[in-house]
């Protein structure tokens, strides 16, 4: 099958991590008889530097007029100015408003190889595996007001944390379908003993699970959910949460992983559904880590698997997907290892040569 990719690789390790997941894909296209056709965008700084903006319109239309997007991370001290008018992660932010790409997965997995490459005790985080679900296109990081202004007694600012039942009800609604797939249980995790948000967030949760009668809900408060993450991780299997609530404790949640370099993540215009193509983004979830960038040291393992997530559930290619997952498996057990994974007895590579070795693999 034909398809076509939008790739923007962005800024600091983008590039460069950009060039291992196309190797990926690559492979795959051979050994599967698929052709990817790819075509190029800026994003971020990059885009900045280049168009003035952080992200161009005709590069959002090549996105919309593309099966998925890649984009690997954006942002970098060169573009840090609190003034500065425009920012890189506007252009990621752009990205997921003007595609639609309300729902944002985050799988966190631990492979068995890399147990001692967390800080945590075997015992706590061997086998953990689940998915956060975040939303990905309302609460503070788009809710109005939002700005910063003068009065006479000082400087102030607001963000809001604003949604709609409608924006609740779909991405729920994502939690439930997951849940449904995989252990039967989702935990909605919110504030709802303090945030407005979050009690409309709690009701539209109960109504939405009269659908799905075979799974059980649990509500979660936010910081009950990020003591537990670290006390007991594999109580999670499918959880559900809000814009910023989902951007802190998937970070947090990356050192059950061992690293923030192995962690994908999709971000989807639709509730997945198996068999269903879904217009999606994929990049990793760790940033575009400037003081490693061109030193090919970089783990290329989270924008790996993001392609892998990319094939299931935009392309629909599930078999494909999982050729990717057990190369980067065997991978791990023959013992290679980027520095940020690194332990006694395993052999340290590069980015490059970590994704050789995956790629030989499929
Ligand atoms: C993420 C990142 C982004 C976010 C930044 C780069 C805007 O931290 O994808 O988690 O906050 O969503
Ligand atoms: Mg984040």
């Amino acid at each position: 099958m034909k398809f076509n990719i939008a790739i923007l690789p962005g800024d600091g390790v983008g590039p460069e991590l950009s060039v291992e997941g196309i190797k990926i894909l690559q492979k795959i296209g051979q050994k599967f008889g698929h052709e990817f056709i790819l075509k190029y965008g800026l994003v971020g700084g990059a885009a900045i530097d280049e168009q003035g903006t952080a992200l161009a319109p005709e590069t959002l239309q090549m996105c919309k007029a593309s099966d998925a997007v890649i984009l690997v991370s954006v942002g970098g001290p060169k573009w840090d100015d609190p003034n500065a008018k425009v920012r890189p992660e506007d252009g990621l932010l752009a990205a997921r408003k003007g595609l639609g790409l309300f729902a944002n997965l985050r799988p966190v997995f631990l492979y068995p190889e890399l147990v001692n490459a967390t800080n945590f005790k075997p015992e706590v985080v061997r086998g953990v595996d689940f998915i956060v679900v975040r939303e990905l296109t309302g609460g503070l990081y788009f809710g109005r007001p939002k700005k910063r202004w003068t009065t006479a007694t000082g400087r102030k600012a607001v963000d809001s944390m604003l949604y709609s039942e409608r924006e609740i009800e779909r991405i729920v609604r994502v939690g439930f379908e997951l849940a449904q797939s995989r252990k039967k249980k989702l935990i909605s995790v919110d504030k709802a003993n303090v945030l407005e948000s979050s009690r409309l967030w709690r009701q539209v949760a109960a109504e939405v699970a009269r659908d799905y009668p075979d799974v059980i809900l649990e509500n979660m408060l936010i910081d009950t959910c990020s003591m537990r993450f670290i006390q007991n991780p594999r109580y999670f299997d499918v959880m559900v949460t809000e814009n910023t609530f989902g951007d802190i404790i998937t970070d947090e949640a990356s050192t059950l992983a061992g690293s923030m370099g192995m962690l994908p993540s999709a971000s989807l215009a639709g509730v997945p559904v198996e068999g269903k193509r879904i217009f999606g983004l994929y990049e990793p979830i760790h940033g575009s880590a400037p003081s490693h960038a061109g030193k090919n040291n970089i783990n290329p393992i989270a924008t790996i698997n993001s392609i892998a997530m990319m094939l299931r559930y935009s392309l629909n290619l599930p078999v494909e997907a999982k050729a990717i997952e057990t190369a980067v498996e065997n991978t791990l057990k023959d013992g290679f290892r980027t520095y940020d994974i690194m332990s006694e007895g395993c052999t340290k590579l590069g980015t490059r040569e970590m994704g050789d070795q995956i790629a030989k693999r499929i």
